[in-house]
């Protein structure tokens, strides 16, 4: 193992894309950022220094932090945020993980252009649990709005309504084929004929869950969230924001040139933009007589599709990579995630209201100085550790409000707390208070074993009956499905606080939010360690 020293310039750049430009938040003035590798058991130290406006912080999407949620990165959970014109050195060993992820900034809307590929290779000498790719090629999807991403959410937060759907979406920074704004071009894959390729593909668009798909082509699915699967066959893929998918792909078509597409995936009556953002596959050295063989992005709402992607992921489960499900439960949770809507006199465009979200009907309030911080040097007044464990009796699920029961949500600064190395298991409920919609929730500080997932209510007597304890895919972001339930399961060996949310940024600003605080063990390497020197104060 060593250490790999990185430097992030948070910068403003301008930007033209769909025929406007704007200046953007970057690392280092890229778009999609800077690719950090390292290796399984490195340590990383990344220096970043905020030259924009706004206060910054990064963070280490699915790094599990082992004892140090000083490095994790979400302002106001575990740090205080680095203000304009100072630094912070985010300082962390990779213990025990290797794949892709992705980095990211965790304030504001910031996330919109401000994320970029961690990849993490197997140690020097151990090989991949499949054949060895040719290449490797990092496939970044975001979202592109034409006008500022802070104007957009903070304009929603104003009138308590929805904020403006993006603009388009890109692959590797290209949206590709626009229709009324021509030759933009795209992200070009060169491949050669009858090599296999190992895409990393990420999603790091803030709202949108996405479809995948390169036409004539199948994936060979190896790996989600930086944890093997058992290899399969498809020729979508599904990915949600937070999420990390590595497929190969064998260049098994002789010539020309094939569309790579990734669409929306919505399957709620909620509005998302529809366009496809679009990148080429290229037959190195070969003429395409048509420009692009075209294939049809599934519908928005094709859950069938998504569905069966999602069920098809098992752990690899290998003698290398046992999956450790645990099978006796400390903590046994119910957290219904959904919307709500909340009072707001100054928001005339929702007559006075506002749309929020909650996690068991609690609307999380972010604090202003970091809970990790109040935490360690026992500051009273930040938070309460009274987070419900169950939702409130009676409470509406997937099948939408009973008759007379209100919208409102309560809110506060909760956290639950649980013992060092006790066992979760926690199943996520969607809620039908406005719309039922999908929550990718996201985990930080630990992998976790996704045992069963289901549409309608979860039902705690006939569901756990059927849950998969032997080889339950493991990762870091959750598929809640639509009016459904997912089930998960973790052991809480990581002491401090850990943040977990809806990794689609607009229900993390509506307060679909909420932290785990776990305690210090007794024995020696079971505690959190102590605060850097330079950690940012607010
Ligand atoms: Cu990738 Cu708390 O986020």
């Amino acid at each position: 193992s060593r250490v790999r020293h990185y430097k992030f310039n948070v910068v403003l750049r301008n930007s033209t894309k769909l025929c406007s430009s704007k200046p953007i938040v970057t690392v280092n003035g890229q778009f999609p950022g800077p690719t950090l590798y390292a290796r399984e058991d490195d340590t990383v130290l990344v220096k970043v220094t905020n030259h924009v406006k706004y206060n910054v912080s990064i963070h280490w999407h699915g790094i599990r932090q082992l004892r140090t949620g000083w490095a994790d990165g979400p302002a106001y959970i575990t740090q205080c945020p680095i203000p304009p014109g100072q630094s912070y050195v985010y300082n962390f060993t990779i213990t025990g993980q290797r794949g892709t992820l992705l980095w990211h900034a965790h304030i504001l809307w910031l996330r919109a252009t401000v994320h970029g590929a961690l990849i993490v290779l197997p140690k020097r000498g151990v090989p991949y649990p499949f054949p060895a790719p040719h290449k490797e090629v990092p496939v970044v999807l975001a979202e592109w709005w034409k006008s500022d991403t802070e104007a957009v959410i903070n304009q929603a937060l104003k009138s308590g309504l929805a904020p403006n759907v993006s603009d388009a979406h890109t692959i590797n920074g290209h949206p590709g084929l626009v229709p009324n704004c021509s030759s933009q071009g795209g992200f070009t894959l060169p491949v050669k004929n009858g090599k296999t390729y190992l895409l990393r593909i990420i999603n790091a668009a803030l709202n949108e869950e996405l479809f995948f798909k390169i036409a004539g082509h199948n994936l060979t699915i190896v790996e989600v969230d930086a944890t093997y699967v058992k290899p399969f066959k498809t020729d979508t893929i599904v990915i949600a924001p937070g999420q990390t998918t590595n497929a190969l792909v064998t260049a098994n078509q002789n010539s020309g040139k094939y569309m790579v597409a990734a669409s929306p995936f919505m399957d709620s009556p909620i509005a998302v933009d529809n366009l496809t953002a679009t990148a080429t596959l290229h037959y190195t050295g070969t003429l395409a007589t048509t420009p692009t063989t075209l294939t049809s992005a599934p519908p928005q709402n094709a859950t069938q599709v998504a569905n069966s992607f999602i069920n098809s992921l098992k752990a690899l489960n290998s003698k290398k990579f046992p999956a450790k499900v645990p099978l006796k439960i400390d903590h046994n949770l119910l957290f219904t995630v959904g919307l709500g809507i909340n009072s707001c006199p100054s928001c005339k465009a929702a007559n006075g209201s506002r749309v929020v979200a909650s996690v068991n009907n609690v609307t999380f309030v972010m604090p202003t100085t970091a809970l990790l911080q109040a935490h360690f040097f026992n500051k009273s007044g930040v938070f309460t550790t009274d987070f419900p464990g169950n939702p409130p009796t009676a409470f509406n699920f997937s099948g939408g409000l009973p008759a007379n029961a209100s919208l409102a949500t309560t809110s506060g600064t909760k956290l639950y707390r649980l013992a060092y190395n006790s066992t979760v298991q926690l199943v996520l409920q969607d809620t039908g208070t406005i719309a039922p919609e999908n929550h990718p929730v996201h985990l930080h500080g630990f992998n976790f074993f996704s045992v069963g997932r289901g549409i309608g209510n979860y039902n705690s007597k006939t569901d756990p009956k059927k849950f998969n304890l032997v080889d339950p895919v493991e990762r870091n972001t959750a598929n809640v499905p639509t009016g459904g339930w997912v089930a998960i399961r973790f052991i809480a060996d990581n002491p401090g606080v850990w943040f977990m949310h809806c990794h689609l940024e607009v229900h993390t600003t509506w307060g679909l939010k909420m932290a785990f605080l776990v305690d210090n063990g007794k024995g020696p390497n079971q505690s959190l360690l102590p605060p850097p020197k330079d950690l940012p104060k607010c």
